[in-house]
């Protein structure tokens, strides 16, 4: 297939093949923190190769190892066009798990802390990051949208997008102010994905090559990867955004080479045949 673009909030074009910088800090929420010099080698890497929709937060590091501060110093001057997403909402605790979510008046701190570790003025999405590691927690999330709504206001946010939630507390964010963008585990909420599509709101899956290991069924995807010379984590990305023309795909990695071998998947035409055998 050939990876198109999708105008993020109606006037912000990115590839629907994109990043996810989570993995450059380090690879695990437990795991060591690896060398920035690497990470920034993978992002400047991705730039030259097309990427122009990188996904972070503030929360992706560990000790003096963070993505936003590799972000920042890899790729200031940020090339025109280059658009940013980020996400508030969970608050880490001494081991670098995250423990908490912030209070609706610890948001706009959050918010802050963001512009000065990527060095912009203006966030180009921002997520409100709520439930826990397990899914969604159904809880209302009114309050805090409503905060990052009056920051979109004072123009520090351009546009506003919501993680880790149900289809109501979506639709609760959607009655606070316009959604751009839904973040969610890679996942079977069919109605929320068709509610994007029908609204024109990116759907944007994280874990979308599973975390390391691929959501969709190995043996199928390997056998598709097989016929067509490609890997299976080209196949599985592929095939992630032949599903929807609302999904982005961000994957994640700290390795130059997965990030190319990932990239590829652009170049990779899956068609009817290949796509109904991957579903089985
Ligand atoms: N909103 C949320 O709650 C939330 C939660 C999780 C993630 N996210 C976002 O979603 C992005 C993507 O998710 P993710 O990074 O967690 O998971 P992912 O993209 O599904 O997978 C990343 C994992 O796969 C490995 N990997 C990547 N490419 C590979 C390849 N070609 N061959 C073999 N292994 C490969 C990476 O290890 P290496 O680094 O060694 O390549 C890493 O362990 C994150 O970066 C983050 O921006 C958001």
């Amino acid at each position: 297939m050939t990876i198109t673009t999708f105008p993020l909030g109606g006037d912000l074009p990115v590839n629907r093949l994109g990043f996810g910088a989570m993995r450059l800090a380090r690879n695990t929420f437990d795991g060591p923190a690896r060398d920035p010099g690497t990470g920034r080698a993978v992002l400047r890497r991705a730039v030259e190769l097309g990427v122009n929709h990188i996904d972070t937060a503030g929360f992706y590091g560990v000790g003096d190892v963070w993505a936003n501060e590799m972000i920042r110093t890899a790729l200031t001057p940020y090339p025109e066009g280059l658009v940013i997403a980020t996400k508030v909402g969970p608050l880490l605790g001494p081991t670098g798990r995250p423990t908490g979510q912030a209070a609706p008046d610890q948001l706009r701190g959050l918010v802050e802390g963001d512009l000065r570790a990527l060095g912009l003025d203006r966030l180009d999405l921002v997520y409100l990051r709520v439930g826990a590691a397990g899914g969604p927690g159904g809880e209302s999330i009114g309050e805090r949208f409503a905060v990052l709504a009056q920051l979109r206001e004072e123009g520090l946010i351009r546009h506003l997008g919501v993680s880790n939630v149900d289809l109501a507390q979506f639709q609760e964010a959607r009655s606070v102010a316009p959604v751009t963008a839904v973040q969610n585990a890679y996942a079977d909420d069919m109605a929320l994905l068709a509610e994007c599509e029908r609204a024109g709101i990116a759907y944007v899956p994280y874990f979308p090559l599973g975390g390391g290991h691929t959501p969709l069924d190995t043996t199928r995807l390997e056998k598709v990867a097989a016929r067509l010379g490609a890997t299976v984590p080209q196949v599985a990305l592929s095939a992630l955004l032949a599903s929807s023309p609302s999904v982005l795909a961000i994957p994640g990695t700290g390795s130059v080479e997965h990030l190319e071998e990932n990239l590829g998947a652009s170049g990779l035409a899956l068609g009817e045949r290949e796509l109904a055998e991957l579903r089985g």
